[in-house]
């Protein structure tokens, strides 16, 4: 049987560390999809369609890699479209106190046999967050290797309008 996992998040914008989760994941499942997801707490700088599109872009190589995008409840979404698997990524132990907390529930909400399942980010991008990578810009600092490239010129687009 084939098995499709979700790498879930805002991605707004994707950074080299979200790159480096969806690559090795799309390796260890036969279908990976991206799941851009609308979250009402967060204010974003890119649209759902430009945060799609951007790692539509980025992702382009990776034949078992596809995007979508949804709202709602993560546990929804996951099991309707008969996913096995949900991939997060840990960057500090920070991170693992949420992490555990989200999958605990979602362990209550999936259906039997959904697992969620955590890759440590690479040590290179341990430190970044779609966040800090946008406030760099904005101050017009330096984060050359954090994102893509094309990710690069649309954060800077957006910050010279
Ligand atoms: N490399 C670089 N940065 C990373 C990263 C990595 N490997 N992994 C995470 N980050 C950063 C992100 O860029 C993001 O930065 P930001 O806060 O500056 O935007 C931050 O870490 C948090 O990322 P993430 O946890 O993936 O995104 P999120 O908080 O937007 O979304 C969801 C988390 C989608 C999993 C969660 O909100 C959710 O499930 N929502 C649906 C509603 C629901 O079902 N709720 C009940 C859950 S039990």
């Amino acid at each position: 049987m084939s098995k499709k996992a979700l790498y879930t998040g805002s991605f707004d914008p994707m950074t080299n560390g979200h790159l480096d989760i969806i690559t090795r994941a799309s390796k260890m499942f036969d279908e990976l999809v991206v799941g851009v997801i609308v979250n009402p707490n967060k204010y974003p700088l890119f649209t759902r369609e430009e945060r799609v599109d951007m790692i539509q872009e980025v992702t382009a190589d990776l034949e078992n890699v596809r995007v979508d995008s949804f709202e709602g409840l993560l546990a929804d979404y996951v099991n309707e479209n008969q996913f096995h698997a949900v991939v997060r990524g840990l960057r500090a132990t920070s991170d693992f106190e949420y992490e555990i907390q989200m999958a605990q529930m979602n362990a209550c909400l999936f259906h039997k046999g959904i697992e969620s399942v955590f890759l440590m980010t690479s040590p290179k991008y341990s430190f970044i967050s779609s966040s800090m990578m946008k406030e760099v810009v904005s101050l017009n600092g330096c984060i050359d290797g954090l994102v893509p490239e094309i990710i690069l010129k649309r954060i800077q687009e957006k910050y010279s309008k």
